[in-house]
């Protein structure tokens, strides 16, 4: 149970805010460089301030203040040039570190115009692995870490958004939640398909661990051992707002204090035998949330997790909770959270954030399917693999895959759809 004045600090992300000045020091992803294709702006609120996030034509990518450094007029209805954004309203034009570059009434009628205070603010954005990353923190920024499975070959990878209505940390406490998977997933998954038992193997036993870059949680259920890799190497969450499963990251990017951005990237490596694949574009999609009736769709698993998070409230009154032993892992991630905002307020690094160009390249995780990934198997081992076989047959993470998203999978995957 927390006070409201501490349920605060964990869930204010506005600038100012203890906690907003942690999210600030990690690079957040923000979507997809592939959903600028089609149009080359997109209006993004991040941890409370209004931005626009766009690539100009030299392809240079931007995020900076949503309003005008003018007269404030909405820079998303502006259109970008060869080097940079220009308000539809008067025409001035800012590049991608925020300068003003043309104010075109003062330049025809001045000759020595001054631009003096009319910057835009501006954040730093880099491209990885399909994701554009934005750092909102004070500089030097640190490093971007490269996850190693941003590094492998052969994969079709693609990345899924989806609007979150609540608070970033009741969905990141998730990520240190193991039983909710025998009874959301599993128990109700079963339910939702027309069953009528709670019949999933039960946890048995927790544990969690913190490592440099995060937490990880192992678990033992009915049927398993400690020799299983879920107790050998168990599963991630990433300082300070991502989950790692081994194929695909979430993360758990706040918009505000009542809102979410939920940015995942997926990676299915083709069967043994389709190499070399070369994916030329990371698709993007958004996954719609709720059904005709206004209900949350619980068809995927994403989209199950999600009726968690929004139904805990827009932001969850800590102070009315009842945690047991099952939520050793929330405890534990609060209370690192803690230390690490006191930490912050006492002038140290918060825990994650990587200064060395060479640690970032290339960062292994604990990973249960490894070689899966980085070695491939076949066809007929897709369809021996209880999760892989039903991965080729439909997504099953979030609602409403495009069916041309489908059709490069299958391509990729080299099966025929049916
Ligand atoms: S408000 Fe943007 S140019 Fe005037
Ligand atoms: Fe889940």
């Amino acid at each position: 149970m927390l006070t409201a004045a501490r349920n605060e600090m964990l869930t204010r992300v506005g600038p100012g805010t203890p906690m907003g000045e942690l999210l600030r020091r990690h690079w957040q992803p923000v979507g997809g460089a592939s959903e600028l294709d089609a149009n080359p702006i997109k209006p993004l609120r991040l941890l409370g301030e209004d931005l626009v996030l766009y690539r100009d034509r030299g392809g240079r990518y931007g995020l900076i203040d949503r309003h005008c450094p003018h007269r404030r007029a909405d820079l998303s209805y502006g259109w970008v040039e060869e080097n940079g954004i220009r308000c539809s309203y008067h025409g001035w034009l800012m590049d991608e570190t925020g300068r003003c570059l043309e104010q075109p009434y003062e330049d025809t009628v001045s000759p020595k115009p001054s631009k003096v205070g009319c910057d835009a603010k501006a954040y730093p954005v880099k491209e990885c692995a399909g994701l554009l990353f934005a750092y909102l923190g004070p500089q030097p920024a640190p490093e971007l870490p490269v996850w190693e499975p941003f590094t492998w070959a052969n994969g079709f990878r693609e990345i899924v958004l989806a609007d979150v209505p609540c608070n970033w940390f009741q969905c990141q406490e998730n990520s240190c939640d193991p039983v909710h998977f025998e009874w959301m997933h599993d128990n109700w998954g079963h339910r939702l398909r027309g069953g009528d038992s709670n019949a999933a193997p039960k946890h048995l036993k927790l544990k969690f661990e913190e490592f440099e870059h995060g937490f990880i949680y192992k678990r033992v259920r009915e049927g398993q051992s400690e020799d299983d890799r879920y107790w050998t190497v168990g599963r991630v969450a990433l300082w300070p707002n991502g989950f790692y499963l081994g194929s695909h990251f979430e993360w758990r990017v706040p918009v505000d204090d009542e809102n979410t951005l939920s940015v995942a990237w997926f990676f299915v490596r083709v069967p043994k035998g389709r190499e070399p694949y070369v994916q030329e574009r990371v698709p993007t999609w958004v996954s719609p949330l709720k059904d005709a009736n206004g209900r949350f769709i619980t068809s995927h698993i994403i989209n199950q997790d999600i009726v968690a998070w929004a139904g805990q409230g827009r932001i969850a009154d800590r102070s009315k909770e009842n945690l047991r032993s099952s939520d050793i892992g929330i405890t534990m991630m609060r209370k690192r959270f803690f230390e690490e905002l006191e930490a912050m307020a006492a002038g140290k690094e918060p825990a994650g954030v990587i200064r060395s160009a060479n640690a970032a390249q290339c960062i292994e995780l604990p990973n249960m399917t490894r070689e899966i990934n980085t070695e491939g198997i076949t066809l007929a081992e897709f369809d021996e693999h209880p999760l892989l076989r039903l991965r080729l047959q439909r997504f099953p993470f979030h609602y409403g895959q495009p069916p041309e998203v489908r059709r490069a999978f299958v391509e990729a995957m080299g099966i025929a759809e049916g």
